[in-house]
């Protein structure tokens, strides 16, 4: 079998490329990525959009006022009065129980509120839950 290779000169070859680029127009830069990977923003704003699109906002404010649950601010760092396994205790508000309430809200009940609020396990992961977090600790 024969092949056919064409041999061009250098300079024509550099013709044709820049041709076949257009003619030498700019390539345009590609797009610049966003969302909050992109800009870095830190993870209290992430935690603040979570808040809505993860639907927290149906049940909870963050300006103190109770909604159907409690209100977040104020939360961190305080003592909640919950029912667990249909015992009333105290529990200080500290991340491990920021981060229950979260995946496993039914475990600790807080008092005078109806378990109604939906496990959030395997809806926030590590990280999404963690950005929750940090937003729930800075509204004081
Ligand atoms: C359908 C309403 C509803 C939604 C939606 C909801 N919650 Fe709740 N949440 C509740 C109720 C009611 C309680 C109190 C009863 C309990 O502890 O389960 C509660 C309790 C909590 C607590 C403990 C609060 C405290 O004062 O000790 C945290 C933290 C919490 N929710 C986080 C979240 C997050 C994060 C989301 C969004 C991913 C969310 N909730 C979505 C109803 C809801």
């Amino acid at each position: 079998m024969l092949a056919k290779a064409k041999a061009v000169p250098e300079a024509e070859f550099n013709v044709w490329l820049a041709s076949a680029n257009g003619g030498g127009m700019k390539v345009p830069a590609p797009p610049q990525a966003s969302g909050p990977e992109a800009t870095a923003a830190p993870r209290v704003e992430l935690g603040r959009k979570l808040y809505k699109v993860k639907q927290c906002v149906v049940c909870h404010t963050i300006d103190g006022a109770p909604r159907i649950g409690p209100a977040w601010k104020g939360l961190y760092g305080s003592a909640v009065k919950v029912v667990t396994n249909g015992k009333e205790r105290l529990v200080k508000a500290d991340d491990a129980y920021i981060r229950k309430s979260m995946a496993d809200p039914n475990a600790d009940v807080v008092a005078g509120y109806p378990a109604i609020m939906p496990p959030q396990m395997g809806i926030l992961d590590g990280g999404l839950a963690a950005a929750i977090l940090e937003f729930i600790k800075g509204l004081k």
